[in-house]
């Protein structure tokens, strides 16, 4: 009985630890079983941030000196393009201070927030 006991409780201790209050659900796919739908431009790079237009078919997408306006349901189709480049000045007062003009002193849109329409 002692060990029924100390049985039932070591797998309540392992239920606790691996399905816990930390423990993190994930969900994972392979590729080949979706059929995925995917975006990206020649020479941009660091898609970093999203965000949903609830009014709009629109999922706007945060890149490094870019923000793009995707169809919600069809995130292939672009609609619309802002470049967002770092001006002449700034970029030479960034370098100056002796960071990468490839990494460091580049736009890198990390917040997207809708204002108004
Ligand atoms: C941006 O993308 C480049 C190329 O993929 C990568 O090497 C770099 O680590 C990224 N930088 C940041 C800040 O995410
Ligand atoms: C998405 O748009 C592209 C370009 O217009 C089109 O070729 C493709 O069939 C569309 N995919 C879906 C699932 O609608």
């Amino acid at each position: 009985m002692g060990f029924g006991v100390l049985g039932v409780f070591l797998g309540l201790l392992l239920e606790v630890s691996t399905h816990g209050p930390h423990a993190v659900p994930r969900t994972s796919w392979r590729h080949q079983d979706l059929d995925l739908m995917e975006f990206s431009e020649p020479g941009i790079f660091n898609y970093s941030t999203l965000l949903l237009s609830e009014k709009k078919d629109a999922l706007y997408v945060g890149a490094r000196e870019a923000i793009f306006e995707l169809s919600k349901k069809n995130v292939t189709v672009r609609n619309n393009k802002v470049q967002w480049t770092v001006a002449e000045n700034p970029m030479t007062m960034c370098m100056l201070k002796g960071k990468s003009k490839e990494r460091d002193c580049l736009n890198y849109i990390r917040v997207l927030q809708v204002v108004d329409d």
